[in-house]
């Protein structure tokens, strides 16, 4: 079966044709950063009005490029949570407008359990990744910081994909969002993530220049809290109300950087070993690191989840940079797994800014 999948939760207007719910046979997504970058972030309003205005051409792309035309599309799937409530509606009224005139399911998808899905899909003739649960899911994006069990037996959900149960998550900012408000600090425009990472990694740049703090909150805690590291980058690069900071040189920038995005990546990469370890506590032994969002394009993350993973023996399965950021074919994949479970919804489906869970 082919599904349609619809995603509009941020500044993304995003539509994929899928079939069998792991094989991308379109993905098409078009990108409102242009018109965000002068206010250095994303301005709701501007965003659901670039949503009308591109949500047409982006399903005929993507129909197009598939090679099929609406009448082979057997449901719809749409992102209905969480993201921007101006954003969502235009792509939860589009799914439900089209659902109910080609007379097929329509199905709601969570936003950030799509992203943990990502992983699983394949484009064109390739074979998609197998994947042995249980797994611990790490979702990293300008928006979310949140880790999952899944697929656990005796969890919500069950045992298969579809059994999301959340572990911890951001108290402040998001780890992208984080990594935008640095980079803005050093002057490298929005969203400034990959030329943060960038620039981490220059030659020459120290990550031990400067001692940036590694939150942990208590003992045990599986959420995240970034907010602190921020402040700590502020004062090093400035001085803090004390002033007499190092000049922003190059050089300091650089090293910033580097410190910067160690700091972040080792807070993520004790949780997840902390994640681990409690769940195996519980009887619950992992076996895949299953990572998705925007950040995991980030080098020094995806290396050290390399590491992590060959440490405790896992399988690592992450998604191609395509599909890493906000995309429609992650939404089609697990729209279609919901299906297969027999869950439906009708033209009531609302659009929600939060997450299910
Ligand atoms: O998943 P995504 O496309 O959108 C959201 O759902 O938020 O993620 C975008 C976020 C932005 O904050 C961007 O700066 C960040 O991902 N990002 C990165 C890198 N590439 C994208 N952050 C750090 N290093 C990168 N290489
Ligand atoms: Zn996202």
């Amino acid at each position: 079966m082919l599904v349609l999948g619809i995603e509009s939760s941020c500044d993304e207007t995003a539509c994929a044709v899928v079939a069998d719910g792991r094989r991308i046979l379109s993905n098409i997504v078009a990108s409102q950063h242009d018109l965000h970058a002068e206010y250095g972030g994303v301005v709701p309003e501007i965003a659901s009005r670039a949503h009308v205005e591109r949500f047409t051409p982006v399903l005929r792309g993507a129909l197009a490029r598939a090679g099929v035309g609406l009448g082979a599309i057997g449901a719809v799937a749409v992102g209905h949570r969480p993201g921007l409530i101006g954003s969502l509606l235009v792509g939860v009224a589009a799914g439900k407008a089209l659902a109910w005139g080609l007379g097929v399911p329509l199905v709601g998808v969570d936003h950030v359990h799509a992203h943990l899905y990502a992983g699983l899909m394949a484009e064109g003739d390739a074979a998609p990744p197998e994947v042995a649960l249980p797994a611990l899911g790490l979702v990293v994006s300008g928006g979310h910081t949140t880790l999952y069990a899944v697929g656990c037996e005796g969890g919500p959900g069950g045992a298969g994909v579809l059994g999301i149960e959340r572990l911890g998550g951001t108290i402040d900012d998001a780890l992208g969002e984080a990594y935008d408000k640095a980079a803005s600090l050093l002057g490298l425009g929005f969203p400034g993530g990959p030329a943060l990472d960038r620039l981490a990694g220059e030659e020459g740049a120290d990550a031990r220049a400067v001692d940036l703090p590694v939150s942990r909150l208590g003992p045990g805690s599986l959420d995240f809290s970034f907010s602190g590291l921020k402040t700590a980058l502020l004062y090093a690069a400035t001085g803090g109300p004390a002033g007499g900071a190092p000049a922003l040189n190059a050089a300091r920038r650089r090293n910033l950087a580097a410190s910067f995005q160690r700091a972040a990546v080792s807070a993520v990469m004790l949780k997840l070993g902390r994640a681990i370890d409690g769940l195996e506590q519980r009887g619950r032994r992992v076996r895949t690191l299953l990572a998705g969002g925007g950040v995991i394009s980030n080098s020094r993350l995806r290396a050290e989840l390399v590491g992590l993973a060959q440490e405790r023996g896992l399988r690592l399965v992450l998604p191609p940079p395509a599909l890493c950021v906000d995309n429609a074919a992650m939404i089609a994949g697990l729209g279609q797994e919901m299906l297969r479970a027999g869950v439906r919804h009708g033209l009531e489906l609302a659009p929600v800014p939060t997450t299910a869970c």
